[in-house]
C-alpha cells in the first residue's frame, strides 16, 4: 500500500466497540480513501468473518487495526472504584462486569494478519515486538502504529513500523498512548505533527478532531501524508453506531477525556456518568470488563447517560451523510481549500 497513490487521502479509522461495520470500510474504500476494520474487543472469529465480509465487498487493500495488551494492574488499584459504581448497575438492573485482565488475544490477532496477508496492519496503545512485525512484513502488510508524542515516535521506528499515525489529543475515542499514566504530556495536533516531522522521517497519518476537507489540507501542509478519521464516520449509515450515540453526536455537548468507562483515558461526549465518576483509576481492561454489562444495558434502554458517547472535538461538524458522499465531500474540500490557502500564501507560494 503505498499512500502517496492513495486517489484521496482520507482514512477512515478503525472504530472498536460496534462503529466499524464491513459496510463502512468497503463503502470508504470503494470512493477512493482508505479504510480499516477494528479487531478491538471482537473474538478472532469474529474479526475473520468481518475481514471475510469486506472481501466480499471490495477488492481493494484494507487495513485490520489490533490493540497492544497493556499491562496488568493490582486489584487494589480498581477495588475502590467498582465499589463507587455498583450503585450504577443496581440501577441498570445488571450486575457489574468481572474486572478481569485479558490481552484482547493478541497474538491470534497477529496471526490471522499474517494468515490473512492482510495490505495494512495498524496498531494502537502500544507497539509491538520487532520480532511481530518482522513476521507481518514477510506476509508483505505494511505496519503502522499509533503515536502521541515524540518518545513513542521513535520507539515505533526503532522497533520497525512503516507509517506512524500521530493522534493528537482533539481525538474521539481511546488515546493511544503506549501507557496511561496521569501525569503524560499530551499534544495537540499540529504541535504533533511539527515535533514527529523534525524527529522521525518514516510517512504520518494524522489524526484528531479532522472534520472538514480544510483540516485535511492543514495536514497535509504540516507533512502528514493523510488524515485519519473517525468521528466523522459515526453518523454514516453504514456504521454500527448506537442510536443514544448517534443522538448524542447531534447534540452540542462538551467533549471530555474519561477513565470512567474503561480505564483508559479516552474522548468522549459529557454525560452524566463520564461526570460523576471523574476519578477512575488507570485500569484497562478490567474497568471496560466491569463497566460492560451497565453500558449495554444503558445502550438497549437507549439512556444516553451511561453510554460511553466517543466524539471527537470537532464532532458538531460531523453530518448523517453516506460514507462515500462524506469522502466525496472532503476531497473536494480538501482541493479548495488548497487552492485557497496557496492564494492567501501570496509571495510564500512557490512559483
Ligand atoms: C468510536 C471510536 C472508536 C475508536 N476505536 C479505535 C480503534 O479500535 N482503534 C484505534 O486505533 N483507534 C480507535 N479510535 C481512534 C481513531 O483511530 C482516531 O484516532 C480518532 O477517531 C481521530 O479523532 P476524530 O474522532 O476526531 O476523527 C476510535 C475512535 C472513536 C471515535
Amino acid at each position: 500500500m503505498r499512500l502517496d497513490r492513495l486517489r484521496i487521502p482520507v482514512v477512515q479509522a478503525p472504530l472498536a466497540g460496534g462503529a466499524s461495520t464491513p459496510a463502512l470500510t468497503a463503502a470508504v474504500l470503494n470512493a477512493g480513501g482508505f479504510g480499516f476494520l477494528a479487531a478491538g474487543y471482537k473474538t478472532p472469529e469474529a474479526v475473520a468473518a468481518d475481514i471475510a465480509t469486506l472481501r466480499s465487498l471490495t477488492e481493494a487493500p484494507y487495513g485490520l487495526n489490533i490493540f497492544v495488551p497493556d499491562d496488568d494492574v493490582d486489584s487494589s488499584t480498581f477495588a475502590p472504584y467498582l465499589s463507587e459504581i455498583g450503585g450504577e448497575a443496581d440501577r441498570q438492573g445488571v450486575a457489574l462486569g468481572v474486572p478481569r485482565y485479558d490481552d484482547d488475544s493478541f497474538t491470534a490477532k497477529v496471526e490471522l494478519a499474517v494468515s490473512e496477508r492482510v495490505p495494512v496492519v495498524s496498531f494502537t496503545f502500544g507497539c509491538p515486538e520487532t520480532a511481530d512485525i518482522g513476521r507481518l512484513h514477510e506476509a508483505g502488510s505494511e505496519v503502522w502504529v499509533t503515536v502521541t508524542d515524540p518518545n513513542e515516535a521513535q520507539a515505533a521506528v526503532a522497533a520497525g513500523a512503516d507509517v506512524l499515525v500521530a493522534q493528537g489529543i482533539e481525538a474521539g475515542g481511546h488515546r493511544g498512548c503506549f501507557v496511561d499514566r496521569e501525569d503524560r504530556e499530551d499534544y495537540g495536533l499540529l504541535v504533533l505533527l511539527q515535533l514527529l516531522t523534525a524527529h522521525v522521517s518514516v510517512p504520518l497519518v494524522a489524526s484528531g478532531g479532522i472534520g472538514t476537507g480544510a483540516a485535511v489540507a492543514a495536514v497535509l501542509a504540516a507533512g502528514a501524508c493523510a488524515a485519519q478519521i473517525g468521528t466523522a464516520f459515526l453518523r454514516c449509515p453504514e456504521a454500527g453506531t448506537s442510536a443514544p450515540h448517534r443522538e448524542a453526536l447531534s447534540g452540542q455537548g462538551r467533549t471530555r477525556l474519561t477513565r470512567a468507562f474503561t480505564g483508559r483515558s479516552a474522548r468522549g461526549i459529557e454525560n452524566r456518568f463520564l461526570l460523576e465518576h471523574s476519578t477512575a483509576p488507570v485500569a484497562y481492561p478490567q474497568i471496560h470488563h466491569a463497566t460492560g454489562p451497565l453500558r449495554a444495558a444503558a445502550r438497549v434502554a437507549e439512556d444516553p447517560d451511561v453510554v460511553n458517547l466517543w466524539a471527537g472535538q470537532a464532532y458538531p461538524l460531523a453530518d448523517e451523510r453516506p460514507a462515500a458522499d462524506l469522502v466525496g465531500a472532503l476531497a473536494h474540500d480538501l482541493a479548495t481549500a488548497l487552492a485557497s490557502a496557496s492564494g492567501r500564501a501570496g509571495g510564500a507560494a512557490p512559483g
